[in-house]
């Protein structure tokens, strides 16, 4: 049976990322470790790239945005706070015959591990009932593997920017609307890890959590929330004071989409998921997905691709602060003195309104979340602090989550580049080669040096020169083995967008050129001639 295009696709990304030292498989001299992936030296650079542009964007960039880097073990009360130790699992069914254990939503498309050319749903073997797996390595604190001491590997990088909420919120002196971003390693024993790198049981996120004042508190200072139609899209690069958590979702997923716009990833090879409410986890309010149209995203009748997650920016309510503001019994709240003054000069009947609407949201939340023990007139009488708080200038911020993974971004990056060019010569013999059309800002290397000989002393020098004069500011590499061409057809493959030249011309075999160079554009394969004193602030402009 011919291979499928998209899984062909797939196949000579695969080789390709080993092949020129992207991504190799985990622990390759033992046979592999299913779901871990290794990134070799350009996909190192590449990743690195990337998560430097994402940090620079969110962080660097803007007022209202710090950072943090925590710890990947934390104390497992968080992971009982989140939900992730109830609920964190997939339905597992098990096959009684071949001992495999699949997920219960892909069961049909998941090889028998006994007979790999039979789906597990022609597998005659009898089934169990779906049954849950919770998704979180586990692993012991201290000498003694006893239940007391039993820690996770952090599924998601989110929850420690709850856990430390305050400690951000004073120590960088900021005040709702602000967020804490962080990039990190987050790991989850998924039962079918596939499509390469796309579900992997180690990878990284990229993740901001956006802490907004929520909707009655917006009412209460500035009389109404301004609605999404009130944000045409020229409009909603411009946060509002007024914005409510609507708008502020809108922003977040436009500014992603931006993002990826500017590390090359157009608009058309995007895609959005719009959660329905049966999608939605309880307490989110929306949840956006980015998609992007991978080689192996499913296609419709008519060949367009919907794509798959990269991203998910999530509307979260106040939940995750409430949830460890109960757990640990520590406030998570904030004061806001514009708050209090507001609500005194609020007529009683718009008090009283704001008053109901909060207490039914916090009286909602507690109740979907109340342990066991919990009465619901305890839950009343919570929630109706709560809502007393607001007269205080007291809320507990919502959040907007903009959540990315890594490695799923490197795979987008790489399948977007992946491109054949077939050049036929005089003779009639036809070559296709590779050319990685990565954006500069994240290409691996920026810049190939070359002297056009390497047993010509003078050019040698002044080609060493040149790299020496580009390395402190951009990844340069410096080759002299093989032709041009060939030294070309390398750099394509690597995806390294500009080539540096030093020929006789450099060293003033026609005068007017003395000192020039020749940079080659790997896209159209175009040649200029550019000055070295303006080589570095031409290669800098292209990767800013
Ligand atoms: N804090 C929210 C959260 O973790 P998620 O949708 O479970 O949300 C966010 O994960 C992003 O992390 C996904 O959009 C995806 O890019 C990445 N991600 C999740 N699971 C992954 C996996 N098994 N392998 C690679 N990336 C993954």
């Amino acid at each position: 049976m011919a291979e499928p295009k998209e899984n062909l696709q797939m196949e000579k990304i695969v080789s390709l990322c080993k092949r020129r030292g992207f991504i190799f498989q985990s622990s390759e001299i033992y046979g592999g470790l299913n779901g871990f992936w290794d990134y070799g030296p350009l996909g190192a650079e590449l990743k690195r790239n990337v998560k430097e542009l994402w940090w620079n964007t969110m962080t660097r960039q803007r007022d209202d945005v710090a950072g943090l880097e925590a710890t990947i073990i934390m104390s497992p009360e968080i992971w009982k706070a989140s939900g992730h130790v109830a609920t964190f699992s997939d339905p597992m069914i098990d096959c009684k015959t071949c001992k495999g254990r699949f997920r219960a939503d892909q069961i049909s498309e998941i090889p028998c591990p006994q007979k790999p050319s039979r789906m597990v749903n022609e597998c005659a073997g009898e089934k169990t009932e779906a049954r849950p797996f919770n998704l979180m390595f586990k692993t012991h604190t201290g000498p003694l593997e006893s239940d007391e001491n039993i820690a996770y590997l952090r599924p998601e990088t989110a929850q420690a920017i709850f856990a430390q909420f305050k400690n951000v919120l004073e120590t960088a002196r900021q005040k709702v609307p602000f967020g804490i971003a962080q990039v990190g390693k987050a790991f989850r024993n998924e039962v079918t890890p596939r499509n390469f790198t796309f579900r992997s049981r180690e990878f990284e996120q990229m993740e901001l959590e956006f802490f907004i004042k929520p909707d009655e508190v917006i009412q209460a200072i500035h009389g109404s929330v301004a609605t999404i139609s009130e944000n045409p899209q020229s409009a909603i690069r411009n946060p509002q004071s007024n914005w409510g958590w609507q708008a502020w979702h809108q922003y977040w997923v436009e500014e992603r989409v931006r993002f990826y716009e500017g590390i090359g990833l157009a608009r058309a090879t995007l895609g959005f998921h719009h959660q329905t409410p049966a999608e939605l986890a309880h307490y989110a309010r929306a949840c956006t997905d980015i998609l992007f149209k991978f080689p192996f995203s499913k296609k419709d009748e008519a060949g367009n691709a919907a794509g798959d997650e990269l991203e998910g920016i999530a509307a979260r309510s106040d939940f995750d602060l409430s949830q460890h503001q109960r757990f640990s019994g520590k406030p998570m709240g904030v004061f806001d003195e514009e708050l209090r003054a507001a609500w005194a000069k609020l007529p009683k009947e718009k008090q009283d309104d704001l008053w109901k609407r909060y207490y039914e949201h916090r009286k909602n939340y507690l109740t979907k979340s109340a342990k066991p023990d919990e009465t619901p007139e305890q839950i009343s009488q919570q929630a109706t602090e709560d809502a007393n708080g607001l007269a205080k200038g007291q809320y507990l911020p919502h959040v907007i989550e903009p959540s990315a993974g890594v490695d799923r971004l490197i795979l987008a990056l790489i399948a977007n580049a992946y491109s054949e060019v077939t050049k036929t010569d005089d003779k009639g013999k036809s070559e296709t080669t590779v050319v990685m059309k990565f954006h500069p800002r994240v290409a691996p290397v920026k810049v190939g040096v070359f002297p056009l000989l390497k047993n010509k002393p003078e050019l040698v020098a002044k080609a060493q020169a040149i790299y020496e004069l580009l390395r402190p500011h951009l990844k340069t590499v410096y080759d002299d083995g093989g032709s041009i061409g060939k030294r070309y057809a390398r750099q394509d493959e690597a995806g390294t967008p500009f080539c540096v030249t030093i020929d006789f011309d450099t060293l003033g075999e026609k005068p007017e050129l003395l000192d020039t160079v020749t940079v080659r554009h790997r896209d159209d394969g175009k040649q200029e001639r550019l000055k070295i004193s303006e080589l570095l602030e031409f290669l800098l402009s292209k990767i800013r």
